[in-house]
């Protein structure tokens, strides 16, 4: 998660083609990388209702924010998180009765995850930077966790944090090569299912093919300018 009011990564993704082209806005004030805010609060609530969505999966619990929130919007939430101590606090501090919290590495966790269920679900996966930042420390699992959904026999919505730290190598002292490129993570993403993939608000969304229009519309609403 990022805070900042204005040069917001914003880029569309086209299905057919797989282009990507990236823009700034410096508009659109949002606060990007957050769940629980305008405007990714606003899509999950709105995609959740519009699809009858009652699942929700978080790999990345940190202070358990993002899961609380989901909580009020969906009956069942899972969240995954490596490190024990962020783990065990989110734990005691979420009075919440509908979150399972996992412990572990989401790239060997998740697949169970998925298996377990048994109609479309909203992921929100944002288990790739330690404590809320990025360190050199920190590896990458996303390829591995969108692997792991689209062995799924269920078309999903997934959203992705940090879509900057996809569409272009991250500076030192990250490790490039722990990072997939942004064609690598579509590519992933889109093996099952011919997802419809955008970049707004520092996320990258892909939803299924019926829920395209939805998303358009979400997006000129965000993004009314460029
Ligand atoms: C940005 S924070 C998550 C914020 C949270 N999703 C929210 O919306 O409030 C990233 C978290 O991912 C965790 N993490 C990093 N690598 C992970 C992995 N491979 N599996 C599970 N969690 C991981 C970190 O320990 C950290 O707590």
């Amino acid at each position: 998660m990022i805070r900042r009011s204005s040069s917001a990564l914003t880029s569309c993704v086209d299905t057919s083609l797989c282009w990507t082209e990236l823009l700034t806005d410096d508009a659109m004030g949002a606060e990007l990388g957050a769940l629980n805010r305008w405007p990714l609060g606003s899509f999950v609530t709105r995609f959740a209702a519009r699809f009858n969505i009652s699942d929700f999966v978080e790999t990345g619990t940190f202070k358990g924010t993002g899961c609380t929130f989901a909580a009020e919007v969906f009956s069942s939430v899972t969240t995954i998180e490596i490190n024990r101590e962020s783990y065990e606090s989110a734990q005691n501090s979420c009075s919440s009765k509908n979150i399972k919290f996992l412990l572990g590495d989401s790239a060997t966790v998740l697949p169970d995850v998925v298996s377990s269920l048994t109609q479309s679900a909203m992921f929100w996966l944002d288990g790739h930077s330690g404590g809320g930042n990025f360190g050199p420390d920190d590896y990458c699992p996303l390829l591995a966790e969108l692997a792991a959904i689209a062995n799924s026999p269920f078309p999903h919505f997934i959203l992705i944090d940090d879509a900057r730290a996809f569409v272009a190598p991250p500076p030192s002292p990250f490790q490039p090569e722990k990072w997939p490129s942004i064609a690598e993570v579509l590519e992933t993403a889109r093996r099952s299912f011919p997802y419809y993939c955008v970049i707004i608000a520092d996320a990258i969304i892909c939803v299924p093919p019926a829920a395209r229009a939805e998303l358009v519309q979400f997006c000129q609403e965000v993004r009314p300018k460029i």
